[in-house]
């Protein structure tokens, strides 16, 4: 048995807890007047569901089987900026205070969060967008 060895899901409480955790973190987002426009679209169920998946297949013994979109893939089409990304980041780290998520748990998903960063920010061109001639009017 390794350091890492421990089971997303159970160190939060279970099943249920890990869905009251991740309910009330995409309520947040949802919410959020900066970022919530984001998520007008989406399934808020669907989302809590593979976000549960994703962070189980990654974090600690990585039991978890993620089977949706790659993480970039998923992204693609949104223009999220440095701002929004932190500002989720922020949101999650408040979530995981008022749930005294255990502290290995905390560390591992901050520092998944914050690898994910490259594949989730618009970068280059794409920030400056396919507009950007107009400038030279
Ligand atoms: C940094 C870590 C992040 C992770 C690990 C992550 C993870 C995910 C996952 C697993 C999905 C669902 C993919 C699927 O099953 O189809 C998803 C979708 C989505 N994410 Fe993220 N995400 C991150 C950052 C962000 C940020 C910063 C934003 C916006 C501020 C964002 C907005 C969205 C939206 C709007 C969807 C839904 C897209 C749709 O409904 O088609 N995500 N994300």
């Amino acid at each position: 048995m390794t350091l890492s060895d421990w089971n997303f899901i159970e160190e939060l409480g279970g099943e249920s807890a890990a869905e009251t955790l991740m309910r009330s973190f995409y309520d947040r987002l949802f919410e959020d007047v900066m970022i919530g426009f984001f998520f007008v679209n989406s399934d808020k169920e669907a989302l809590i569901r593979s976000q549960i998946e994703y962070v189980h297949a990654n974090i600690g013994g990585r039991q978890g089987s993620y089977e949706g979109p790659s993480i970039r893939k998923a992204h693609r089409e949104l223009p999220i900026l440095s701002g929004h990304f932190d500002r989720r980041h922020q949101i999650l780290k408040e979530v995981l205070d008022d749930f005294e998520v255990p502290e290995k748990v905390r560390d591992a998903w901050i520092s998944l969060d914050l690898a994910m960063r490259p594949m989730v920010l618009r970068q280059g061109k794409e920030v400056r967008g396919a507009g950007s001639n107009n400038c030279r009017n």
